[in-house]
């Protein structure tokens, strides 16, 4: 399997604290919040890994995440232009992906707790299209939204809905394969004009070809002032329970 973390976008939702600078750079806990992503990718057992970057401080992201070799990672770069949405980003990984299949994370994303590589591996190994990982949140409205049937089975996404069918969300960690990019060329812009991942997902559900898990860690997108103190406390609670590992080293040169 591949790896692609998405670290564009305007995160305006940050300002003033991203007018100047990339949201990825910004410090959670010890570590800039790109880490978290590319540690959760490493996790899986995923070592070839692109990164779509965007927005501001694009040069520092490559200065600091380098060829990826102290995540033990093998690390390409992608420009996006504009802020077109995750689906978009995602596109621009068609050439890097070729015929494999792929987990993308969102680069403001902070899982704390298991490794997915057993979730990885079940996907790769299965026979579905596409597969989301779910979390319970006090605030769905803010997020993609899971709208269940009778028997508790995922009917539809819906992206940021001033009413949630539900509390369940998807985060930003999916699983995919080549044939999302044909889905993700015929796509229209959603009302806030972005290519979005719901659609993506949505598109595969009919016919049992999405499969999904609940995390069962702690997740925080650090996408907001209070998410992002969220994400530090995560991760300061790992610490002080002793499972945060060191930031890697990173090489000089
Ligand atoms: O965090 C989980 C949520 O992430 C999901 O529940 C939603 O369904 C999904 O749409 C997304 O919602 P957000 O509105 O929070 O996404 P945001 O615009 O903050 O972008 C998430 C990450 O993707 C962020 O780290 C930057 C990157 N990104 C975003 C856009 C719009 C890109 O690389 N390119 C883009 O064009």
């Amino acid at each position: 399997m591949k790896g692609l973390v998405l670290a564009g976008g305007t995160a305006t939702r940050l300002f003033p604290l991203t007018i100047v600078t990339n949201k990825h750079l910004l410090p959670i806990y010890d570590r800039p919040m790109i880490y978290y992503p590319l540690e959760t990718l490493a996790g899986m057992g995923i070592r070839e890994v692109m990164v779509i970057v965007g927005g501001k401080s694009v040069g520092d992201v490559v200065e600091l995440l380098a060829d990826g070799s102290h995540f033990g990672l093998d690390l390409t770069y992608r420009y996006q232009r504009g802020a077109l949405g995750i689906a978009h980003a995602i596109g621009l990984a068609r050439d890097f992906v070729g015929d494999d299949s792929f987990c993308v994370v969102l680069g403001d994303n902070i899982l704390r707790g298991p490794a997915l590589a057993d979730v990885a591996a079940a996907f790769d190994a299965g026979a579905w299209d596409a597969g989301a990982m779910l979390y319970r949140v006090p605030d769905p409205e803010r997020f993609g939204v899971a709208e269940l049937g009778p028997a508790g089975e995922i009917v539809g996404f819906e992206e940021k809905p001033a009413k949630p069918k539900s509390d369940l969300i998807p985060i930003g960690v999916y699983f995919l394969r080549p044939n999302a990019f044909d889905v993700i060329e015929h796509l229209a812009p959603s009302g806030r004009g972005e290519f979005e991942i719901t659609d993506v997902l949505n598109h595969f559900i009919p016919g049992g070809r999405l499969f999904s898990r609940v995390y069962e860690g702690h997740w925080a997108d650090a996408g907001t002032v209070p998410s992002l103190l969220r994400a530090a406390a995560l991760a300061e609670e790992d610490d002080q329970a002793g499972h945060l590992a060191p930031p890697p080293e990173r090489p000089a040169g």
